[in-house]
């Protein structure tokens, strides 16, 4: 057998079909494209389906691959057992209706045999039940004896996802030899024992299996073959298992030295070593796919990956974040195949690294809450912990329910899912409906028949002003064919320059007049179907049906309002340019006086990367970059990489705004000609409103102007209240603070010289406990160097004694005790008393024989703990 390690194996396989005439494509992303099938890539013929099916053309009718894969159907296994991973890499051939069984099979056997050199002694085979082709084939043209060849039915010989693609296969086994056999005669591939390994599947695709489950028949036959990389590896190396392979132990042994743990000397805690060895694979892969960990879909896969691993480093004994050491592992090495990693290092590790710090919190917070639960389950007999406590600690806490699985099956306790999951679908079928409110259109379904049939001609995004007709007014949800004058309902038009709320975008204002009436449009809003609808006041006269009328918008408004919405364009943009692409509109709303802008990212932006931004989106504005709208179809628009939101609810026909070639986006809204017209652009605040969604929000145009005047004006005020003039504040506010500063100080030797005069105070209130010299006192809102050196004021004034004061500074109490060296001398300590008045007050402390200090918690017992000095002074000095 060839020596030969992982990453080589990749090279030599690719090499060798490329030489077959096979095009040889980089590995697809993790993330499926246009697939709602699957959350992830789990096979190396997933993101051909469209080949197979004959949907798409492929580049080439022979392709090969090494395909990044998850699949998390194992995800609890995975570190329990040496055999489980999340990630891994699948070698495969690919024929979209050219060669078939017979060319499959021979490449398949020649690389193995002939480029890895694998004794052929030591192959089988699998075929599926009748497929006497394959059979044939293997035992006549390779020569495989009979009864190394088995048949197998569909469980094992039978290919498919959920839908797609799929057909009988044929399997290549090696055998490792009896010794890792079950020792049964009959042993042979399907066996459950670790003889026979299972290397590699060659499917012959022959169906497409629709979402019922049906077969239909391919036109072509094709053929997709799949051979894990780590198992082939494993075998050239000859491991045990995956842990062992070269590329894989480099990580292991990070992880051994990051946790100063020896690999192999404690089963549990192998267990955390192979998690954080396989996630961490996985979750750079997916985060250089720009998967960002969050709480749905493959986000929450993310999240759940990197919160395992962090987890279990703590097991492991890790304190603080280590998960990009190990990743750092993975990029290093994997990057001679997937270059992008090298160039995402940075962005990888700093999304990791957030996930991680995030986690941490929610641990160390969700694990003390759990405690509590399991605590008072223990105390009542209980196994079971109900579903709503866990759902608690998910919800409120981010606490995920494997977590809170795991640590109950390490106490033999359990969990009530059903219960978990009622709640879980409670809190989604909330959240739709709050969408839908959102996303639904004005009014209720009760109005979708009030509007039936109506259609308005949509004139907004060429006039702000036109001539038209009423065709229907409505007041309080009823057809009138009159609206008074004083009355509120609502104008619907047959042309209408107004501008209904949607798209973030808010609903245009203005005047709706004929020569009888005047309304004042409050609001336009627009029903589920798209119907402009006026909200009006009328203002004078009766509005009509059918009678002409002219609409007229408030353009000023309507100006600022699109200002505001193309500067969000730009502005998404820009975020994708500074933050990264995996920047995406999570939402916006755009008014007249200012812009919301929601967005995908991770962390918190800082001061600098926010400067970065607005300055970029002004420079844009500055360029006069013209805007205009281009008309076209969903798939153009896609090709010409125009970015949008919310897909599926764009019609056939799109909007794409062009602002010059720097932003083109989806948008039914309505815009300025020339980005110039924005004016001017300034963030007001950044913050976060969700995890992972953070906010801008900004103004533009005459609204820039008015806070600029708003900040001149409180300057001038700021000036006029510090007697200067605008060009001093600096200077002037500079010699304030340091003026103030002096006069602290001066304030603080103040008070230290009036401590001296309160001690001579003091003083006189001494007493004399069997002949000792005693004082105590409780003093209020001195610091606890002040506290002592009032002690040693006394102590000095005092030649013999014993001093113990008391302070209360913001509800917390100090204790200083002091005791002069002959009293030390007797048995009087210093540490002792201070202990064991601070314990009154439920606190502790203590200190040197002559000078010791406590804190202590009820401010109501101060008294009494000053009072027990001379219980104390007596029994020390009698001992
Ligand atoms: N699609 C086949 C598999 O994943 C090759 O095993």
């Amino acid at each position: 057998m060839k020596k030969i390690g992982l990453h080589e194996i990749r090279r030599e396989y690719l090499e060798f079909f490329r030489e077959k005439q096979h095009l040889v494509a980089p590995s697809f992303s993790l993330v499926p494209k246009n697939d709602k099938s699957l959350l992830l890539i789990g096979a190396g013929m997933a993101p051909l389906k469209r080949y197979f099916t004959g949907e798409a053309t492929p580049p080439s009718k022979r392709m090969s691959t090494c395909q990044k894969c998850i699949r998390t159907g194992d995800i609890d296994n995975v570190g329990k057992t040496a055999r489980h991973a999340t990630f891994f890499e699948m070698l495969g051939n690919f024929s979209f209706g050219d060669y078939f069984k017979k060319d499959a099979i021979s490449w398949a056997w020649e690389f193995l045999t002939e480029r890895l050199e694998i004794n052929s002694n030591d192959l089988w085979v699998t075929v599926y039940l009748d497929d006497d082709e394959a059979y044939e084939l293997w035992n006549n043209m390779i020569g495989i004896p009979k009864e190394r060849i088995v048949r197998l039915g569909k469980k094992d010989n039978f290919w498919e996802l959920e839908v797609g693609p799929s057909g009988p296969c044929s399997e290549i086994y090696v055998d490792r030899g009896k010794e890792f056999g079950c020792g049964h005669e009959d042993c042979k591939p399907g066996c459950d024992c670790d003889r026979f390994l299972e290397v590699w599947n060659l499917v012959f695709t022959q169906f497409d299996k629709d979402e019922q489950g049906v077969y239909h028949p391919l036109p072509n036959p094709n053929i997709d073959t799949g051979m894990g990389l780590e198992r082939i590896a494993s075998i050239m190396e000859n491991t045990n298992n995956i842990f062992e392979i070269g590329a894989i132990n480099d990580i292991l042994k990070k992880v051994e030295q990051v946790s100063n743990y020896k690999y192999g000397t404690n089963n549990d805690k192998d267990t955390s070593v192979r998690v954080i060895v396989d996630h961490s694979r996985a979750m750079t892969f997916l985060v250089s796919d720009g998967v960002l960990p969050s709480n749905e879909g493959r986000g929450y896969v993310l999240r759940r990956l990197i919160r395992r691993a962090a987890r279990h480093g703590k097991l492991l004994g890790i304190e603080k974040g280590f998960l990009t050491d190990i990743v750092d592992v993975v990029i290093n090495s994997w990057a001679v195949e997937y270059k992008e990693l090298k160039d995402r290092e940075d962005q990888i590790k700093k999304i990791i690294r957030a996930e991680e710090d995030k986690f941490q919190e929610t641990i160390d917070q969700g694990i003390s809450i759990l405690e509590s639960y399991i605590e008072e389950m223990v105390h009542k007999g209980e196994n079971v912990l109900d579903g709503e406590k866990a759902f608690k600690l998910y919800d409120t806490f981010g606490f995920p329910l494997d977590l809170t699985k795991e640590i109950l099956i390490e106490r033999e306790l359990e969990v009530n899912e059903q219960e978990f999951n009622n709640h879980m679908d409670e809190q989604r079928t909330r959240a739709r409906q709050a969408r839908e409110e959102v996303d639904s259109g004005w009014g209720n379904s009760n109005n979708d028949d009030l509007f039936k049939g109506l259609e308005t001609v949509f004139r907004g995004y060429e006039a702000t002003n036109l001539e038209t007709e009423v065709i229907e007014l409505v007041r309080e949800n009823c057809k009138v064919d009159i609206l008074g004058n004083g009355e509120e309902g609502i104008i619907i038009l047959r042309e209408t320059p107004f501008y209904g709320e949607s798209g973030g975008q808010v609903g245009d204002i203005g005047i709706i007049e004929s020569n009888d009436f005047k309304a004042e449009v409050l609001d336009t809003k627009k029903t589920k179907e798209g119907l402009p609808l006026h909200i009006v006041k009328i203002v004078s006269g009766n509005a009509k049906v059918r009678v002409s009328v002219v609409a007229t918008v408030d353009e000023t408004r309507r100006n600022s309002i699109r200002r505001n919405h193309s500067a969000t364009h730009i502005l998404h943009k820009v975020l994708k340019e500074v933050l990264g692409e995996h920047v995406n509109q999570a939402g916006s709303l755009v008014m007249p006086n200012r812009l919301r802008f929601d967005f995908s990212h991770f962390e918190a932006i800082s001061k600098e990367d926010l400067d970065r931004i607005e300055k970029r989106v002004n420079t844009k504005i500055l360029e006069a970059l013209d805007v205009v709208t281009i008309e076209t179809s969903l798939k153009d628009a896609q090709d010409m990489g125009a970015i949008g939101l919310f897909e599926d609810k764009y019609k056939d026909n799109v909007r794409i705004m062009k602002i010059g070639d720097y932003s083109q986006e989806l948008c039914g809204g309505i815009h300025v000609k020339n980005s110039s017209n924005i004016g001017m652009f300034k963030i007001l605040s950044e913050s976060g409103i969700a995890s992972g969604v953070r906010r801008i929000e900004a103004i533009t145009g005459a609204s820039v102007y008015d806070y600029l005047r708003q900040i001149e004006d409180e300057t001038d005020e700021i000036s006029h209240l510090l007697k200067t003039n605008r060009t001093s504040i600096l200077e002037k506010v500079r010699s304030l603070t340091e003026e103030l500063r002096d006069k602290d100080k001066e304030i603080e030797k103040l008070k230290s010289k009036l401590s001296t005069n309160i001690a001579q105070e003091i003083l006189d209130t001494k007493e004399v406990v069997d002949g000792v010299n005693l004082i105590t006192y409780k003093a209020n809102d001195i610091d606890i160097d002040a506290l002592r050196n009032l002690g040693d004021e006394l102590k000095n004034k005092l030649n013999s004694g014993v001093i113990v004061l008391a302070s209360v500074v913001n509800g917390k109490i100090t204790f200083v005790s002091m005791v002069t060296k002959d009293l030390n001398a007797k048995g009087i300590l210093a540490g002792n008393i201070v202990k064991e008045v601070a314990k009154v007050t439920g606190g502790g402390g203590g200190g040197r024989p002559d000078m010791a200090q406590a804190g202590g918690k009820d401010v109501s017992k101060v008294d009494e703990a000053l009072s027990i000095v001379k219980e104390l002074i007596k029994v020390q000095i009698n001992k």
